[in-house]
């Protein structure tokens, strides 16, 4: 379990979590037995059950899966590829669990043709890859490396040739270490050089109808990698962290006006990770505010509303405890506009929930996952979904990702609880549908076992288990299950 830096001592975050013993999580949980509702959500009165007869989605509904290239990719210094941030973090051993790297990871640069025939196997319609900016461009600017350019077309291909979208995220974490030595997210010259990049993808494959995702998780990479330190770049510094948010958000809506000025074919949007606080009790609610603020609004007020939230940033606890008149004098004139180009869509990711104690502390109230930041709450979802279709303007929404870990570091084909997870948020998202939320699409995390950051391979969130000696893929009980629910385009009830 990670001992690391984190938010005010008695929060559990992302990534940067304190350890709750068994019994601290059955308190919590028995503080909380009344099913409050998430800031800015609407209330869910009652428990609902799912009908009795299969849930449908509609027809053109997408089923992916995904992952993120320094986290299946392997080939780290192959044709041409430049160092990023995780190279560097995770050189030094003590960063990450076992000391483990990105090398091998699942091999993918290799092995897409076949990965590719395991999804069309399991009828996926669509897969949610990243791209590696330092295999593009590997001092992060300038000089394009083909060989990287050549691999993604290939990737791209071998899905298009299967029938499988390609739903391609432009940066998921990994920044070139050159463009880190400059600064990196805490320079505003890094937005013009993701403007730079992107712009040779949307050339490069953008004659393929394909979905694009700006940045993944902006809110992940700023404040576990600024902030908590847990992350490349490893910084613990929150003014850091509240520069990486603006500047990746800025980059985003660069990255949207490139998108419209290349002519590409498909849609773009940018993916969030969203987490509804749920007060524990009256006293709460100033402080479920606040954390809902800093790990919701702060992302999704600026690409949507075009303004930044009053109540994210400041020395309480749930906010990030960055200076405020700092970060509000990093905004230029035109910077809100860029970063709320419209978009086609808005990518969500969804792992749980968190409680907000009176005090404003992020605090346990829910099962946990082998990755203790993870509160299982499915009916989250749909109050998540419903939230975004009552307080934004309307948008079809993708869940980008959603899953879970095994609870063990070990190779394993038999995932009962994974199947329940999936199955119960299936069931919230069809519900949502149903209620009028313009969700067209669900991607689990992961299709593979993979790298997962500071947990090394010790985590492994596939629906398809890989013997990282041999390179094997074991299809999990979850696979089929996923299959199924693909075929029938349905959920049933148990
Ligand atoms: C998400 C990340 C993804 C993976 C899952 C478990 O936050 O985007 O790379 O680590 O969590």
């Amino acid at each position: 379990m990670t001992d690391s830096p984190a938010r005010p001592a008695t929060t559990i975050a992302r990534r940067g979590f304190l350890a709750l013993s068994g019994s601290a999580v059955a308190a919590a949980l028995a503080a909380c037995t009344a099913s409050p509702s998430p800031t800015g959500a609407t209330p869910t009165p009652t428990p609902w059950t799912p009908p009795a007869e299969p849930m449908t989605f509609p027809s053109d509904y997408v089923w992916g899966t995904a992952t993120s290239a320094y986290q299946v990719e392997g080939a780290t210094t192959l044709d041409g590829r430049g160092p990023s941030v995780w190279d560097t973090f995770t050189a030094t051993t003590a960063n990450i669990k076992g000391g483990a790297t990105g090398e091998p990871a699942a091999d993918q640069y290799h092995r897409y043709e076949a990965d590719a025939d395991l999804m069309a196997d399991l009828g996926v319609g669509a897969y949610r890859f990243s791209v590696s900016w330092s295999r593009i461009l590997p001092t992060g600017s300038g000089t394009v490396n083909q060989a990287g350019v050549d691999h993604y077309r290939a990737v791209v291909d071998a899905l298009v040739a299967r029938g499988i979208r390609p739903a391609i995220t432009l940066f998921h974490w990994d920044l070139p270490q050159a463009l880190q030595d400059a600064g990196g997210w805490t320079n505003r010259d890094t937005t013009a050089r993701f403007a730079e990049y992107a712009r040779v993808l949307f050339d490069a494959l953008g004659d393929v109808e394909a979905d694009w995702f700006t940045i993944n998780e902006p809110k992940t990479h700023a404040f576990v990698g600024h902030w908590y330190g847990v992350h490349a770049p490893g910084l613990t510094d929150p003014d850091a962290a509240a520069a990486a948010v603006h500047h990746q958000l800025l980059a985003h809506g660069l990255a949207v006006q490139a998108f419209r000025a290349s002519g590409a074919k498909g849609r773009i949007g940018i993916a969030l990770n969203l987490l509804p606080a749920y007060p524990t009790d009256p006293d709460a609610t100033g402080g479920a505010e606040r954390v809902d603020a800093s790990e919701n609004r702060l992302f999704l007020d600026p690409v949507l509303l075009g303004a930044y939230p009053t109540d994210a940033i400041g020395p309480y606890p749930g906010s990030l405890p960055a200076d405020a008149t700092a970060f509000e004098a990093l905004q230029l004139t035109g910077d809100l506009d860029v970063i709320s180009e419209p978009c086609d869509l808005l990518a969500i990711q969804y792992y749980g929930v968190t409680g907000v104690d009176a005090n404003g502390n992020t605090v346990t109230i829910e099962p946990t996952s082998a990755a203790s930041w993870q509160q299982i709450r499915a009916d989250g979802l749909y109050d998540l979904l419903t939230r975004l279709r009552d307080d934004y303007p309307q948008i079809p929404i993708l869940i980008t990702e959603n899953g879970m870990p095994d609870p063990l570091p070990a190779v394993t084909v038999d995932d009962p609880y994974r199947i329940d997870y999936l199955r119960t948020h299936f069931q919230q998202a069809a519900r949502a549908i149903g209620d009028g939320v313009p969700l067209i699409g669900h991607f689990v995390w992961s299709l593979l076992d993979n790298f997962e950051w500071a947990e090394g391979y010790a985590q492994r969130w596939g629906i398809v288990a890989v013997d990282f000696v041999t390179q094997e893929r074991l299809p999990k009980a979850s696979a089929g299950f996923f299959s199924d629910v693909i075929a029938a385009n349905a959920v049933s009830p148990d």
